[in-house]
Formats: structure tokens, sequence, C-alpha cells
């Protein structure tokens, strides 16, 4: 009977202390406490993945922050994603073999190398969670909000999490001697378990509201166009979000030096380098501000290559040879070409003014827009330095203000501020206000979701050809359908898990006795084994 070295027995040995061979003699240091720590860094991992994918939707902020300082373009989010997944399933996997381990009644050794990863993982997450905390804290209320969208889903597999491992601590509980043990086991596994089974009682989420309460989809916004289907701010970009039917396209315009406005995110020290090929048409020369160049040197720049060849968002495989040709070719656009779009095809425009010096930049833009004979009611003007003159001059133009205060002060009707500013309740009330709320920048289906959930107006968005799909958020569950799911859920595991405790009990004794014989036998075997083998 070779159940003894039963494939997964050997695995999971080999596994978790790197020793193929019986080692039940040789006893680690510690076993209990490294399968402590083996647990917690799991936690932990898992808890930072979480944070990855949440932060996910915001990635371009990384990635730009890593192009400012080395000004190069890398995927440096997708590097971080790749490394927290491997070192994430690493530790799970080790924590199912000590599991394993521990249920084969095997010596849990854990071998010096694992302990190194596991360190190492705790210092990725230190790390994670410093730099989130120093330089990216605005997405710690994404993080937050995000549990609008999970927390259901996270305490129904809490609820089955707990019921498997109840089994490991009732063992524990009737293995236990001292009634000190006993009881500190009893009063640990309880307060968890209320934890769990009650949380939801303090889950709040836009979601949860009947279906007929639904309001209506968001608008969708280009965020510089289409940028996932072509280099962000060119013309291509922005015909490819007509096809998504967006209501606006968003932007950011400059002023060259003979003051004709045109299209360019980066601004000031190097604002040509990431989407240009400034290097190569004007070797040598540091550009560092928008009136540096002339339009008839900006228009001879090409605005797309960079797109094919850095693949910012993963997304250039998607693209047919004729499109990956128009993207190679696409130059940087004034804003009355985009202009002309918006007219065409009834599409608004709303753009931030990225110089330094708005006040000048203010007039020959509004006189740009108010010569391409664009209907003012399609101008949604942003940029706050010159309102009262541009309210003045064009009092056609839709004023957005970036803050609730401001809007309030001066009368506005439309606001545009980060999805992160605005609970769903600060939504609700100023849609009952009749003001129309964009949000940005949203990418992702969960936040989307949730965001229509709240009632959002509309949303500016680099995924507008995924959103466009979208009939209906994710998910939108009436309260008490969830209250009948969430109360079946505890009460189907509460019994599972007073069955366990009662088979438990009942075998306890039984295989307390029977068990130190079958240990010995155990031990025989194997060293047959071992003489056989060798
Ligand atoms: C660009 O413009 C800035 C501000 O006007 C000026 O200080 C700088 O010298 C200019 N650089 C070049 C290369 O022309
Ligand atoms: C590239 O752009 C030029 C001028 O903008 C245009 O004449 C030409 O047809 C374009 N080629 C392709 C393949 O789009
Ligand atoms: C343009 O769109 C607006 C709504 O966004 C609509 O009220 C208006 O009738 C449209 N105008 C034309 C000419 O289609
Ligand atoms: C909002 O608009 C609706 C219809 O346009 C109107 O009936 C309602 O009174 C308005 N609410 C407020 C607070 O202005």
């Amino acid at each position: 009977m070779s159940q003894d070295d039963s494939c997964c027995r050997f695995c999971s040995r080999g596994f978790y202390s790197c020793n193929w061979k019986h080692s039940r003699e040789k006893k680690g240091r510690y076993p209990r406490c490294w399968l402590s720590v083996v647990a917690l860094v799991s936690v932990l991992t898992l808890f930072w993945m979480y944070i990855c994918l949440i932060t996910y939707n915001d990635r371009e902020d990384i990635n730009w922050k890593g192009f400012t300082v080395l000004k190069r373009w890398v995927n440096w989010f997708m590097v971080l994603i790749i490394i927290s997944a491997v070192l994430t399933s690493y530790c799970i996997l080790l924590l199912l073999f000590a599991l394993f381990q521990i249920a084969l009644r095997e010596p849990l050794n854990l071998h010096w190398l694992h302990k190194i990863f596991l360190v190492l993982g705790v210092i990725l997450v230190i790390c994670g969670v410093t730099g989130i905390s120093l330089a990216w804290r605005k997405e710690w209320p994404t993080v937050l909000l995000s549990l609008q969208a999970t927390a259901p889903f996270l305490q129904i597999g809490g609820v089955g999490a707990l019921t498997l491992l109840s089994w490991l601590v009732f063992q524990s509980f009737h293995g236990a001697h001292a009634a000190g043990s006993k009881i500190l086991i009893a009063v640990v596994f309880v307060v968890v378990s209320a934890a769990i089974f009650l949380c939801p009682l303090l889950i709040q989420s836009p979601c949860l509201i009947e279906q007929s309460k639904l309001p209506p989809k968001p608008k969708l916004i280009g965020h510089r166009g289409a940028p996932m289907l072509a280099p962000e701010n060119t013309m291509m970009s922005f015909r490819r979000s007509v096809e998504c039917n967006v209501t606006a396209f968003e932007t950011d315009v400059q002023l060259s030096k003979d003051r004709v406005p045109f299209l360019m995110h980066d601004n000031k020290s190097g604002f040509l380098l990431r989407t240009t090929n400034v290097k190569d048409e004007f070797p040598g020369q540091d550009f560092s501000h928008s009136t540096n160049l002339t339009w008839e040197d900006l228009k001879r720049l090409n605005a797309g290559d960079w797109f094919i060849k850095t693949d910012p968002f993963s997304t250039v495989s998607q693209l047919t040879a004729h499109e990956k040709e128009e993207a190679r070719n696409q130059s940087i656009p004034s804003l009355v070409e985009l202009l002309n779009l918006a007219k065409q095809h009834n599409i608004s425009v709303l753009f931030d003014l990225k110089s330094d010096n708005q006040d000048n930049d203010t007039v020959d833009t509004v006189n740009a827009i108010i010569k391409s004979g664009i209907a003012p009611s399609l101008v949604l003007w942003l940029p706050p330095a010159e309102r009262d003159y541009v309210k003045e001059t064009a009092p056609g133009f839709i004023q957005v203000y970036d803050n609730t205060r401001d809007m309030k002060k001066e009368g506005g009707k439309h606001l545009n501020v980060n999805y992160g500013n605005l609970s769903a309740a600060e939504i609700r009330e100023l849609r009952r206000n009749n003001v129309s709320v964009n949000l940005w920048v949203v990418n992702e289906r969960w936040l989307f979701s949730l965001l229509w959930c709240s009632g959002t107006s509309s949303v500016t968005t680099n995924s507008c050809h995924l959103l466009q799909d979208m009939n209906h958020p994710d998910w939108v569950l009436g309260p008490h359908i969830y209250k009948m799911i969430w109360i079946a859920v505890d009460v189907a595991s509460l019994l599972i898990m007073t069955g366990l405790f009662i088979f438990q009990w009942k075998t306890c004794w039984f295989s307390y006795k029977k068990g130190t014989k079958k240990q010995r036998n155990r031990q025989r075997h194997g060293k047959e084994h071992i003489s056989l083998t060798s």
C-alpha cells in the first residue's frame, strides 16, 4: 500500500519543504509560526492584487508619471501587475500546499527559499502601499469605492472560505488540551464569523436598487478621442470615437508661436517628446513651450507613429493593417479641424487650456471657435481663468465647472470632476437639481456600472468602444433580494459548520485513540518503501 507516497503527498511535501524524501523525523523550527506567516502574506498579497486590479482603471497615471521622470515610455503598470500576479499565485499555492500538508498530517518544514520569497512579497506590498499613500493618494477613494461593486461578492466568498477553514479550526479546537486554548479558539472564531456573517448590514451600494429605479445609461465622452483605437488627440482618434456614438470630444488645447490653437496634451518641458517625432525633425533642440514652434513646424511632425511603436494600451494588435497605416500617418490637428468634425456630427467639444498663460490663450481660442461657425451650444467651456470674458464674448457657450463650489457660486448647471470626488449620494443630489454631472476618466466596466447606478449624466472614457456595448450595469439587485441571498448563504454556512463540528466531535475520541497506532504503522510503511527504492 503506497498511499503514503501518493503523488499528492509527494508534490505537497516537495513544494513546501523542497524535500522530496521523507523528513518526518527532521523537524523544522517554529513550523506553525511559518504557517501563520504564509497565511498572512497570502492575505496581504491578495489584498495588494485587489488594489492593482482596481487601480487598473487609472493605469495611465503611473505610466505617465514614469514618462515624466524617465522621458521614456514604458508600460510600468503592466510590469507591476505581472509581478504582483506571479507573487500572489505563488503565495496562494504555498498556502494550499501547507493546508494539504496539515490534512495529510505531514510536517510543516518551510524551505528557506520560500521564506525569502515571502519576505520579498511583504516588501513589495509595503512599498506599494507606501507608494500609493505618498504619490497617488487619490487612489484610496477608488479602492473604497470599488467595495460598493465587490463587497456583496467578497462577503459570499468570505463565508465560503470560512466554512472550509472551519474544518481546521474545529480540529484544533477538539485537539486542544488546555481549557484556555479552547476558549481562545472559540472566541476568535465566533467573533470573526459574526463579522463575516453580518457585514452585509453595513454594505451600501448604488446598485442595490430596484430595476425600475435604474437611471438611464450615462453618455460617453471620448477622452482625447478613442485613445485605445488610435493615437490620442489625432483626427483619426476623434473619428473613431464618433463610431462609438460619443456625445462630446474631450481634448487639450495649446497655442503655437503664430497663435494657432492646436491639440496636444503634454505641456512644459519635452511636451512633444511622447507623442511626436520631434527628435527626428528637430534634432538637438529642446522645446519646452507650445510657442516655441509655428503651426507650420508643428504640422510637419508625425503624431501617430509612437502609438504603433509603444502600444500604450496593448491594443495595436486589434487594428487592421489599413488602420495601422492610417495611425502611422497622423499629424497634430488644429482645434479648427476638430470643431469642423464636431459641427458635422453635432458633437460637443470639451477641452482644457494647457498653457501657463491661460489669459492670452483664452482670447485667441474663443476667436478661433467663433470664426469656425460651430453652434455655441456645442462648446463646453471648462478653463476657469477668464470665464467672465468668455461669458460676455460668447454667451452661448455652456459653462462647465471643475468643482461644486464655483458652480454653485456662479449658478452653473454643468460639472466635470474626477469620479473619486463625488459620492453616490452627492451625484444623486446634483442630478435632482438638474445639474449635469460628467466624471473622468472611467475606463472599466465595474466603475462605469457603479456610476450608472448613481445616475451620472456622462463619463469621459478611454474605452468608449467597450462601454458603448454595455446595455446594463454589471449587476443590479433589489435590496430585498440581496437580503434574502445573504441570509440564505449565512444560514447554509451555519448549518454546514454545525454539521462539521458535531461530526468532528463524535469522531474525535475515536480517531485520537486510533491515530497514534496509525502513525506508527505509516512510519513503518514509509521506511519499507525507502529501503525498497534504494
Ligand atoms: C521656448 O520658449 C520659452 C518660453 O518662451 C523660451 O524660454 C525658450 O528659450 C524657448 N526654447 C526654444 C528652443 O526656442
Ligand atoms: C497620409 O497623410 C497625407 C496627408 O495628411 C495624405 O495625403 C495621405 O493620403 C495619407 N495616407 C494614408 C495612407 O492615409
Ligand atoms: C444636436 O444634438 C442635440 C442633442 O445633443 C439635439 O437636441 C439637436 O437637435 C441636434 N441637432 C441637430 C442639427 O441634429
Ligand atoms: C428639473 O427639471 C425638471 C424637468 O425639466 C423640472 O420638472 C424640475 O422642477 C427641475 N428641478 C429643479 C430642482 O430645478
